[in-house]
């Protein structure tokens, strides 16, 4: 039978690493590309971290380059999360300089060519900001038709960044201009922060998938990150673990385990204002606003545990 074609764009960071680790051990599915943005670190790591991150799990797929910077960049600092992805964006994990290559084209030209290739059937992550997704659709926009379906992690009923207090969630913080743009041209399946806090991982969660990963060298980075999963979220003080990419790519490959609810979400764009990259989600849509968007709602945390651990198990096993 054929597999069902997956691209995810994404800027790794721990928990889209996780993501990738989870489409690749699917069956079912197969990984045509995976692209990276600027977000959870620099462009210049989420670009080393994919190329590295194919090659760990030995993925056989196109791995190519997307923005280094927002649409809008309005803002001094960069807007990264070290704090939570470690300096190199993969916990305190620092890799040898990857020996793949990149593709010729930038992300946007082949996640157009995979939908193109994959007439119709290609599902499409994006578990980082939207920068690259908002270029795709500049440059091709007829990209909507092209697909079976678009999944972002991203968005909330309530946030967990911003400069005046964490009215937004990460990813749409980053680029809100991107987000806006996309949600005006997308049907977007969207995983935000309430089915992500809802699917945090408990401490014994983390463990077992500790566990699963085994002791053969050969899985040494997914056990890596594990326990730099658990040993930061307790430096951090938390008593859970939410690895929220990973639950946006399971929400689609495994039916069932998420539950969405339509509605049509707006994104505060202004730059500079006090909820900047907040997501207004109205699922009553008095006013006649057309279903943008599909939002995550429900989700089942015992199903999501399992899975996590069995993709442990699976490169203990496989690798
Ligand atoms: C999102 O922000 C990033 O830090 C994570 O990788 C995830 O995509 C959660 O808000
Ligand atoms: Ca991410």
């Amino acid at each position: 039978m054929n597999k069902i074609p997956i691209i995810i764009d994404c800027d790794p960071g721990v928990d889209d690493s996780y993501a990738i680790a989870l489409a690749n051990a699917a069956p079912g599915y197969e990984i045509r590309a995976i692209t990276a943005v600027e977000g959870n670190v620099p462009a210049s790591l989420t670009r080393k971290n994919v190329l590295c991150l194919a090659e760990i799990f030995g993925i056989d797929c196109r791995v190519a380059f997307g923005a280094d910077r927002p649409l809008v960049r309005n803002y001094e600092i960069d807007r990264t999360a070290e704090h939570v992805h470690g300096q190199t964006g993969l916990g305190d994990i620092v890799l040898p300089p990857p020996s793949r290559k990149p593709d010729d084209k930038p992300a946007w030209d082949v996640i157009y060519e995979e939908a193109v290739k994959a007439q119709g059937n290609l599902i499409l992550f994006a578990t980082g900001p939207l920068t690259n997704i908002a270029l795709a659709l500049r440059a091709h926009p007829d990209l909507p038709s092209l697909l079976s379906r678009f999944c972002i992690m991203g968005g909330g009923t309530f946030g967990n960044s911003g400069a005046y207090g964490k009215k937004a969630e990460f990813n749409i913080w980053v680029d809100p201009a991107a987000a806006g743009e996309v949600l005006e041209k997308m049907d977007v399946y969207m995983v935000g922060l309430d089915a992500t806090h809802a699917c945090a991982l408990t401490p014994a969660d983390m463990n077992r998938m500790r566990e699963l990963c085994g002791t053969s060298p050969k899985n040494w980075f997914l056990r890596s990150l594990t326990e730099f999963a658990i040993r930061n979220s307790e430096e951090l003080g938390m008593d859970n673990n939410i690895i929220h990419d990973a639950l946006a790519v399971a929400s689609m490959l495994y039916p069932g385990m998420v539950t969405f609810e339509d509605c049509h979400v707006t994104v505060e764009e202004r730059p500079g204002a006090e909820n900047e990259g907040q997501t207004y989600v109205d699922f009553e849509r008095k006013n006649g606003e057309k279903v943008n968007c599909h939002f995550a709602v429900k989700a089942d945390q015992a199903a999501f545990a399992k899975r996590m651990g069995e993709v442990c198990r699976y490169y203990a096993e496989k690798i």
